[in-house]
């Protein structure tokens, strides 16, 4: 009854035209596209708000609605208590709120500014829907290991269609920051080590989300973060300073947020890193120049959690007042949280110190986007309590994050053959913190994903094996403590086993914000649980739990079976139990190098040489290399097995010369010469020997997932043109030079699958 109302009320706004627009098949095209319309009541809507008003609706604040995960991660003793945050959004001090629980929350807040609020602008709902709402998908960089960006754009969608029938109109997600430093803990939220990698499934994450219609009550608004370059903070510390050449910020940092943009997002996050003395929030070259002028970007940027108040204690801006003024004038439309803008802002604008018309676009953009998402046809298309229940958890829905859990392992190591397991007439004992028990399933970031929903390994296992083997558990260790009397009792289940399956690794609480680790490595009581059961000489499966590549040492190491499995949500246990017993074959690739050493990071596949590279083979001295250890990844970024056997043979080079306005086909033949089915991911790597910027060992220019059955085989071909042997060239344009380029089509970025040369001629 309300909805209707409320609907036709705010229908009136725009005499009906908005309602036309919105339904127009060019509104559509334009959000695709990254474009924001204007639709022609917002202006004269603006030309009746205040100062206030405007400045209200660039302030977005936690939501103080108590209870559960999502105001945990937002204490609520931040902000005013809930009736209290009603009141200031029926003011319009508010332009929405962030991180609330659910539907009948948002139909309070948006009921009371639609009956009672001067101007009756919609409020808009915002969320961190990172991996899933309430069904939880892998974590985002486990996910990045399908090596299928499609995928990750059906997850994306699903999630959009849990979280706007909960009344969320927008994610903070995806999270594109390239991560190349293991140390930190946010690389789990993102797209992993690698540019290209990245940038598609930013791309693909933008497109589930916000789908081909936002306005649709199936979708909500993607958000870009973290503008820009978060994950390069100095040593791996979250939050802390980067200072990189502009090069290397347009070539590896940069593309991941433009192909988001490119995508389509309407909007983005500032990061609260700061890049060479500027922070992001206040980074005027950042968020205006390039972002708007270069990309074009027409939606609106919001600060990242009180990330303009931080300028003060970063020592760039002298008080809330100067912050709220650097961070606006910077091109940072909305504050989150910090409540600046809506105390600053208006006397800022009556003090001269920010121009009147730069608020006016910032509050253009704002609602010009709320448009987008159908708010001011119907502020309440996406709050619906039924809905909310009638989506959640839905087999198809749990169906989906099985599938994208088991793709989203990685078989780091098979010796002799051991996976996958038997199900029927063997002892399975299941050791470790992440043997069983509800907990440490759905990963870190996720705000309204419950554990206990999800299915643990345990039951996993005993799901896949029905009564035909048995199994015994034994938790052996607590994550970093020991458990007294543990090991003498895993040690015991292992001995009575036929087979060890060891489920150890991080917690949740171990990767995310504020998460960075000096030792990336299995905790030490986990450690000696490992060396101990390995003690009794069973065949040992590893199944490690982690948010980061890890560097593996001892008995974890030498297992004989490893499989990176990450957080993998709601279908955990099935997830991993389809593959164990080969349900399904792994078909996951690392996304991150697994280093030999910590002290290694930030260890990527794409690094320089060096003038003093060490070959390949024994140390040698005054070499480019740690002591003693090899400057090479125990397991490199593309790694992971099958259990088919793959072979790469027979490179074919179209030429052994192309021109510039050529083009070349490279291609190999890829044989499964095992007795089981396999997918293989083909990668294709490109080294430019010599060039006036020094360039990567290697570099991934594309890939293909092949299917092949046992004793299958594939040609896979990859046509190279001039511009994917670009790079930005000494005047920082990009620059193509002739001269003499390696190709490898392999399995992984430091193996040699096949491997060939050939000459760019001018
Ligand atoms: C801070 C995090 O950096 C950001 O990723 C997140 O979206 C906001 N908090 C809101 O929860």
């Amino acid at each position: 009854m309300i909805d209707t109302r409320i609907s036709r009320r705010a229908a009136l706004m725009g005499a009906g035209a908005v309602a036309a627009w919105l339904a127009s098949p060019a509104r559509a095209l334009l959000q695709v596209a990254g474009r924001v319309a204007v639709p022609p009541f917002v202006d004269p809507l603006m030309g009746r708000m205040t100062l206030e008003e405007k400045a209200g609706q660039l302030s977005l604040m936690a939501s103080a609605w108590g209870g559960g995960v999502a105001t945990a991660l937002n204490p609520p003793s931040n902000g005013p208590d809930f009736q209290q945050q009603v009141e200031e959004a029926r003011l319009g001090q508010l332009t929405g709120v962030f991180n609330g629980n659910g539907a009948r929350m948002a139909r309070i807040m948006q009921t009371a500014v639609m009956n009672g609020s001067r101007l009756k602008i919609p409020l808009i709902f915002a969320a961190d829907i990172i991996h899933g709402h309430r069904t939880v998908f892998p974590v985002p960089l486990a996910e990045v290991s399908s090596f299928e960006p499609e995928l990750a754009r059906r997850t994306a969608a699903a999630a959009a269609f849990e979280a706007s029938g909960a009344g969320i109109d927008w994610t903070f997600s995806p999270m594109v920051d390239v991560a190349r430093d293991q140390r930190w803990g946010r690389g789990v939220e993102g797209g992993g080590e690698d540019v290209l990698l990245g940038e598609l499934f930013a791309a693909a994450r933008v497109r589930g989300f916000q789908g081909e219609n936002v306005a649709s009550n199936e979708h909500l608004m993607a958000c870009v973060k973290h503008f820009a370059a978060y994950g390069a903070g100095e040593s791996g510390l979250d939050y802390n300073v980067v200072d990189m050449s502009d090069r290397r910020l347009r070539e590896v940092y940069l593309p991941t947020y433009k192909a988001a943009f490119d995508a389509g997002a309407l909007s983005g996050m500032a990061s609260f890193n700061e890049i060479n003395g500027v922070p992001s929030t206040g980074n005027r070259w950042l968020q205006t120049e390039l972002l708007r002028g270069e990309w074009g970007f027409q939606g609106f940027m919001v600060s990242d959690y009180t990330g303009d108040e931080e300028m003060i204690a970063a020592g760039y801006a002298r008080d809330g007042r100067d912050a709220a003024r650097l961070a606006f004038l910077a091109g940072v439309d909305m504050s989150m949280q910090s409540g600046l803008y809506r105390k600053y802002l208006p006397d800022l604008v009556r003090s001269g110190a920010v121009p009147v018309g730069m608020l006016d676009q910032s509050v253009r953009r704002v609602l010009a986007v709320k448009a987008m998402l159908g708010l001011f046809e119907d502020p309440f298309r996406r709050i619906d309590e039924k809905r909310e229940q009638s989506r959640s958890l839905l087999p198809a829905t749990r169906a989906l994050a099985r599938e994208s859990g088991r793709k989203s392992i990685v078989l780091l190591k098979n010796d002799g053959d051991l996976l996958p397991l038997p199900k029927s007439g063997k002892t399975i004992a299941l050791i470790g913190p992440f043997a069983s028990g509800k907990h440490d399933l759905i990963g870190p970031w996720c705000v309204y994903g419950d554990d206990a929903k999800a299915v643990d390994l345990e039951t996993g296992v005993r799901n896949a094996i029905g009564g035909k083997g048995k199994v015994v558990v034994a938790e052996g260790s607590g994550v970093e403590e020991p458990i007294k009397g543990g090991i003498a009792k895993a040690v015991a289940a292992a001995r009575a086993a036929d087979i060890i399956v060891l489920a150890i690794g991080e917690s949740q609480g171990m990767s995310g914000e504020a998460q960075s680790r000096t030792e990336i490595v299995v905790p030490e009581p986990q450690q000696k649980l490992a060396e101990a059961v390995a003690a009794t000489g069973k065949p040992v499966v590893v199944v490690l739990k982690h948010g980061r590549a890890l560097a593996l040492h001892g008995a974890v190491a030498n297992a004989q079976a490893i499989l990176a499995t990450w957080f993998l949500g709601t279908e955990t246990g099935n997830a991993i139990a389809d593959v164990l017993f080969g349900d399904y074959g792994p078909s996951g690739r690392l996304p991150a190098s697994f280093p030999r050493e910590s002290g290694q990071e930030p260890y990527y596949y794409a690094h320089k040489s060096t003038g003093r590279p060490n070959p390949d083979g024994p140390l040698e001295p005054y070499k480019a290399h740690f002591r003693g250890v090899p400057n090479s990844a125990l397991y490199p970024f593309g790694h992971g097995l099958t259990y088919g056997k793959i072979e790469y043979g027979g490179l074919m080079l179209g030429a052994p010369a192309m021109g510039m306005n050529g083009s070349l086909t490279v291609a190999a033949r890829v044989t499964n010469r095992g007795r089981r089915a396999a997918e293989e991911v083909a990668q294709f790597y490109i080294h430019d020997r010599t060039a006036s910027i020094t360039q990567p060992v290697r570099k991934l220019i594309a890939f293909r997932k092949v299917a092949l059955g046992p004793g299958q085989s594939e040609v896979v071909q990859f046509t190279l043109r001039a511009a994917d042997l670009a790079f930005l060239g000494v005047n920082d344009r990009p620059t193509v030079e002739p001269g003499t380029f390696d190709v490898w089509i392999a399995p992984s970025a430091e193996s040699d699958g096949v491997h060939g040369s050939f000459e760019l001629t001018a």
